[in-house]
């Protein structure tokens, strides 16, 4: 039993991780083979100028409003300044640089390739997040929708995302990014978090590696975002469990990426490994977990840019091999195997049997159901965060159908706090 709810669970194990001030190291082995971050930002800038020539509702406005701050040589009257001011400049321009406003629009006419360029750059220098001198900021959680067409559930999710936008001079908590079937067109009016936040996409279907080609597109339209932190992918039919700020804190407060992982002996899980996947990758590595994954900006990257493993397993996983349910947790805990909480953070219920998870229907959706969701009423297992055992195992559960939905609104608000 446990009667303080999420919230304050959440409260009580935060370890202090101050996320993006705390220095990090990165394992030789993640560190993609990149530019020096000042050669870097010009480098990007230059080609991104290239790339987009005056495309004056093309997706980066970065180079446009960032080039004559970060490129333009220092002035001359800064050199008669005490140097504590002039390094405050300098600190200035690079926030100004880093801190462009976000597009409006999450469309862009990218290519693929281009796409996963632009998203892979990755600061370095001081192995710093955030630009020097630059005050606290408010990390940013993307939520990734991997969905076929319409959003059934968008009245329970913009009511979950309701007061933690821009307004009020509060700083966002979250970013939006759909995936849809190709050509669909989604239509949310302005005021909904949804609002325009389609991105490029292709077909995927079912089992198939165009499923993480998917997963990956969308980790990289979320990475264009400098101020996207972590990083979760949800599917239409999944629901929230807590209130934003306790999600929000719960993710930005992990030193682990959320992303299962586990070694299962039978045909299910050792039985899929492929021999023509060694010897980059063993059968004692072979892992296997969930799709539905959570990450931060240094895993997601690292995903994006993958060319040495995400190629072979494209190749050789194909049914009864699933590279959704392969490629991150095995290769994740192959290259980094201390970021991951080889645990998932949305729940499924499989007790049903059968290819496919149970969906939840109206007769289902009870108060009672929902309370032991979020673990207020009967006893939830345990589970590891930041190295403590807590009650708050779950922030996302799957799959509610679109008849659910009249009785999710009715009692969101008395049991899931939003
Ligand atoms: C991309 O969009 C810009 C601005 O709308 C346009 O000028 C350019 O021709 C487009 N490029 C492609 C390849 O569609
Ligand atoms: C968002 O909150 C405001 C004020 O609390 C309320 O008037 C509005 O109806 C809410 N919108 C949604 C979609 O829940
Ligand atoms: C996840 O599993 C790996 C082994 O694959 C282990 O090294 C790591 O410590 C585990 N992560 C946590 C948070 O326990």
């Amino acid at each position: 039993m446990q009667a303080g709810g999420g919230a304050a669970a959440v409260v009580v194990v935060d370890g202090g991780k101050d996320g993006h001030a705390t220095p990090r190291t990165f394992p030789a082995k993640l560190l993609r083979p990149v530019l020096l971050s000042a050669v870097l930002a010009t480098g990007f800038l230059a080609a991104a100028l290239l790339m987009f020539p005056g495309g004056a509702s093309s997706y980066y406005r970065l180079p446009r409003l960032a080039a004559p701050d970060a490129l333009r040589p220092t002035p001359a009257r800064h050199q008669q300044r005490g140097e504590e001011e002039l390094e405050s400049q300098e600190s200035g321009a690079a926030e100004r640089w880093w801190a462009r406003p976000p597009a409006r629009s999450a469309w862009h006419n990218m290519s693929e390739e281009e796409l996963l360029w632009a998203a892979s750059f990755e600061p370095r220098a001081q192995h710093r997040r955030w630009p020097p001198g630059m005050p606290h900021r408010t990390p940013k959680v993307a939520f990734m929708f991997l969905t076929r067409g319409p959003l059934p559930l968008a009245p329970l999710w913009e009511r979950f995302f309701n007061g933690t936008g821009a307004e009020g001079g509060r700083e966002r908590l979250f970013s939006v990014y759909v995936h849809t079937t190709p050509g669909f067109r989604l239509d949310f009016p302005p005021s909904s978090p949804f609002h325009r936040r389609q991105v490029p996409s292709k077909a995927t279907r079912w089992g198939d590696a165009n499923m993480v080609d998917a997963e990956r597109r969308l980790l990289a339209n979320a990475l264009l975002d400098f101020n996207n932190e972590r990083f979760v992918l949800v599917s239409e039919s999944c629901i929230p469990l807590y209130p934003l700020p306790v999600v929000h804190a719960y993710l930005t407060r992990s030193r682990h990426s959320f992303v299962g992982a586990f070694d299962e002996p039978s045909q299910h899980g050792r039985g899929r490994y492929r021999v023509g996947l060694a010897p980059d990758v063993t059968l004692a590595q072979w892992r296997k977990g969930a799709q539905w994954f959570e990450m931060d900006r240094h895993l997601a990257v690292y995903v994006i840019a993958d060319d040495r493993y995400y190629p072979r397993f494209r190749n050789e996983c194909r049914a009864p091999c699933y590279v959704d349910e392969h490629y991150l947790p095995t290769v994740l805990s192959i290259v980094a195997p201390k970021q991951i909480a080889n645990r998932t953070i949305t729940l499924v219920d499989w007790s049903r049997g059968g290819a496919h998870p149970a969906t939840f229907g109206t007769p289902d959706v009870t108060e009672d159901f929902l309370g032991r969701l979020v673990g207020k009423k009967g006893s939830p297992e345990r589970c590891m965060y930041n190295g403590q055992s807590i009650e708050v195992c779950f922030l996302f559960a799957r799959k509610f159908a679109p008849v659910a939905l009249p009785q999710l609104l009715s009692l969101s608000s008395e049991i899931l706090g939003y």
